[in-house]
């Protein structure tokens, strides 16, 4: 095995959302070690600028580089949709998104050939996924919403309260209304509410998870690329935080299960000093 497959798989999201994909790593791929980093104290990312989310994936990319990485998986649908392109422009690493793997799995499922999309503010504003869905089949209607509140919601652990429920309803029933047949929860941190969404659309409509679609792209792409690590030694995986590390790991610990290691604090002076302030984007 080389050097380089040795080496952890870094992740990134503004919060708790990407570790829906760092538990379909973990399960897809059991001998990969993971660098967590969840930008804590700038979430949310989703009501930001494109210029403010590119600049933070920037930085938060040059955090895993600095740990050794092989790969970097933006788990997060809004910095997605705006920096994939500029962070595989600037890296000469592997960069996956999660756009892509919802978008292909959304055309593959529907049958009514009507798709919806919910994520924040930033990722619908951007038509990622209309531009990626119409790319790959044309016919496809594709109807956005944004969802704004989901997110505290899924950060607050509020997965099946009454509220949640009603805010669902109030975001979701026009596009019930609309006749989608698939929906994509186009925010990693959608995927918690997952029940309580799935109640507003019924058993009828599909709810696609990008995390199990971009976790199979990473083993693929390890694989053609021969940088899977081999068997040989439970991996150890690393978690940081620019902020509230208790926080987190109590929330990581009651999303993947079991106990966490540390979570360690890189705060954002840190992050911005390292990579210093973009100015050519
Ligand atoms: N989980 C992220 C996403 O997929 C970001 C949510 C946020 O920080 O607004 O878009």
């Amino acid at each position: 095995m080389s050097d380089t497959a040795s080496s952890p798989i870094g992740v990134f999201d503004s919060g708790i959302g990407g570790l829906t994909v760092v538990a379909e790593i973990m399960r897809q791929l059991p001998d990969e070690e993971i660098v967590y980093f969840g930008d804590t104290a700038r979430l949310p990312y989703g009501p930001k600028s494109e210029e403010t989310v590119t600049q933070f994936a920037i930085q938060d990319t040059e955090l895993l580089l600095r740990h050794g990485v092989k790969m970097v998986v933006v788990a997060c649908n809004t910095a997605s949709s705006v920096a994939v392109a500029e962070l595989t422009r600037r890296y000469d690493l592997p960069v996956i998104g999660v756009i892509a793997p919802g978008a292909l799995a959304a055309v593959s499922s529907t049958l009514t050939g009507k798709v919806g999309v919910i994520g924040t503010e930033g990722t619908i504003a951007s038509h990622a996924y209309r531009r990626e869905i119409t790319n790959l089949d044309r016919e496809i209607e594709v109807v956005e919403v944004s969802c704004p509140l989901f997110v505290p919601l899924a950060e607050e652990g509020w997965t099946d309260r009454e509220v949640t429920l009603v805010i669902a309803h109030e975001y979701l029933t026009p596009l019930r209304d609309a006749g989608v047949d698939v929906v994509v929860l186009g925010c990693t941190h959608y995927p918690i509410l997952k029940g309580t969404v799935g109640k507003v659309f019924g058993p009828t409509v599909k709810l696609i998870d990008s995390a199990e679609e971009t976790a199979r792209e990473v083993a693929e792409r390890l694989s053609s690329l021969g940088l899977a690590r081999e068997a040989g030694g439970a991996p150890e995986h690393r978690f940081f935080v620019s902020d509230v590390p208790h926080r987190f790991k109590e929330q990581a610990e009651r999303f993947l299960g079991a106990p966490l290691p540390n979570v360690s604090v890189v705060s954002v002076d840190e992050l911005a000093a390292e990579s210093g302030r973009v100015e050519s984007l």
